[in-house]
């Protein structure tokens, strides 16, 4: 053997190591989802779930609160959202809240221990219209969240910021020296699944209502928005939907054809529900606190951090494995928040 084909072997081999280093070892689990020969299958690694069980365990509840004791809304002085709670229940809901979302600084994350009626600190401000938030996706969005629904820990896992917020990408400029218009995408995109799809198909589908299609309806382009740029992003998103939940494309569609509805299964209208209930999470409420937040907390276009699948679910076909915290914490499920039933007192009177 000559030098060269040596060193030639040598260097297939090294090549064939490092490919390979991105393989799985198996055996591999594979979980059929559909009917047999559709190739609807899940594919897990025991090894990887078994390490990520802990990531998806709800913690222990606060203790139950003593019953009955006056309405908070008559003791304290600047309550609008929880108001309806017994004394007792309100303040579990604040130490549940803590744990929830500022263990390490505790009460004094969201307020001035001298004065615990007053909103000087942006973090209580967030916080209340959040606390609005989650009793939104719980009343409105059974259609998704059902009864399992979500608190504060869904998202947040004990973090002040949760772990997978998204910012809408700074424009680049019209021209990249030689490769010119990238037009967002053909780098790493970590939205999709580390293709070189678009790397924010977050702002035109989970913030703005752009159709979800790669099908044009007509023949030729004229009008017709579904072109290889739509397939482009929503195939983006659909990475990004699968990655949240740990899933194959097949957990909600028969390959045989994405588009039909009639062969999916029906998680894929629990998703088509996600899909609108994520756009309300980001336009209702986490949009209008943007003048809330400090400069550093936003964005490189100044917009405040929102959610996609990924911020509840992270990595879990249902988030939690589908433990529901509800039944411990009525605070996060009132159907009516009191600050609208008295609106609506007022307008119908
Ligand atoms: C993540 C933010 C946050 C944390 C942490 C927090 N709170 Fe609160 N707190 C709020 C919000 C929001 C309100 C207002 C609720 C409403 O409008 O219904 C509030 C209201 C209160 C009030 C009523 C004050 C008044 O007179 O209006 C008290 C008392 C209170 N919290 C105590 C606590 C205690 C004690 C802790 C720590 C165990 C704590 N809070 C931790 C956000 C927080
Ligand atoms: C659907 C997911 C979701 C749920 C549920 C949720 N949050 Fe948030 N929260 C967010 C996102 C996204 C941000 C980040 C905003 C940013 O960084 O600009 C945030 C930010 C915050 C902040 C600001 C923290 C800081 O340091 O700037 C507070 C406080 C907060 N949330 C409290 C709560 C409380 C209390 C609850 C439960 C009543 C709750 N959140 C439920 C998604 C959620
Ligand atoms: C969690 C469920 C879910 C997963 C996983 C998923 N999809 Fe989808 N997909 C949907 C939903 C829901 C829609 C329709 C969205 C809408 O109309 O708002 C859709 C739409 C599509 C469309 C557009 C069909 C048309 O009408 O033009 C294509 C193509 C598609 N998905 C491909 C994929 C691929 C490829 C994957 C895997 C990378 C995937 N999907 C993973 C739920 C899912
Ligand atoms: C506010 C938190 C939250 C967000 C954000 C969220 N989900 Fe969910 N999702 C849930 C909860 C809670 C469940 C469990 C419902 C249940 O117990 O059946 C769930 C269940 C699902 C299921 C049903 C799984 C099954 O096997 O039955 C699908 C599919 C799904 N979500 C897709 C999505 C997609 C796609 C997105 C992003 C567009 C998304 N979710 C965003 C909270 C969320």
């Amino acid at each position: 053997m000559s030098f060269n084909q040596r060193t030639l072997l040598t260097w297939v081999a090294l090549s064939a190591a490092s490919l390979l280093a991105g393989c799985e070892r198996p055996p591999i689990e594979a979980v059929q989802n559909g009917f047999r020969g559709t190739g609807m299958v899940q594919v897990y690694n025991p090894r990887i779930v078994a390490k990520d069980i802990p990531n998806h365990v709800v913690p222990e509840a606060v203790p139950p609160a003593a019953p009955g004791g006056p309405a908070a809304s008559r003791v304290y002085q600047n309550v609008k959202v929880l108001g309806d709670l017994s004394v007792g229940e309100f303040s579990r809901t604040m130490v549940a809240m803590t744990a929830w979302v500022a263990p390490e600084q505790g009460c004094t994350y969201c307020h001035n221990p001298q004065n615990f009626a007053s909103d000087e600190i942006y973090t209580k401000v967030v916080a209340r219209k959040m606390l609005q938030m989650t009793q939104k996706i719980n009343a409105d969005y059974k259609s998704h969240v059902v009864e399992t629904g979500v608190t504060c820990y869904t998202c947040h896992r004990g973090n002040n910021i949760p772990k997978d917020v998204w910012f809408t990408a700074k424009p680049e400029a019209r021209s990249d020296g030689l490769i010119g218009d990238r037009a967002g995408q053909n780098t790493v995109s970590i939205a999709g699944a580390y293709s070189s799809l678009p790397e924010d198909p977050f702002t035109p589908y989970l913030l703005g209502a752009q159709d979800i299609r790669i099908n044009g309806e007509t023949a030729l382009p004229t009008g017709n928005r579904h072109s290889i740029k739509q397939a482009e992003w929503t195939y983006s998103l659909m990475s990004h939907m699968s990655t949240s939940l740990g899933v194959n494309c097949t957990y909600c569609h028969n390959s045989r054809s994405f588009a039909s509805w009639e062969t999916s299964p029906p998680q894929r209208v629990t998703a088509w529900y996600g899909i609108r209930m994520v756009r309300d999470i980001n336009n209702e409420f986490m949009t209008p606190l943007t003048s809330v937040f400090p400069a550093h907390r936003l964005g490189p276009t100044g917009d405040v951090g929102k959610a996609n699948c990924l911020t509840c679910h992270q990595g879990a076909y249902k988030p939690l494995y589908g433990k529901s915290m509800l039944k411990d914490y009525p605070a996060m499920v009132s159907a009516v928040v009191p600050e609208q039933a008295s609106a609506m007192k007022v307008a119908s009177k």
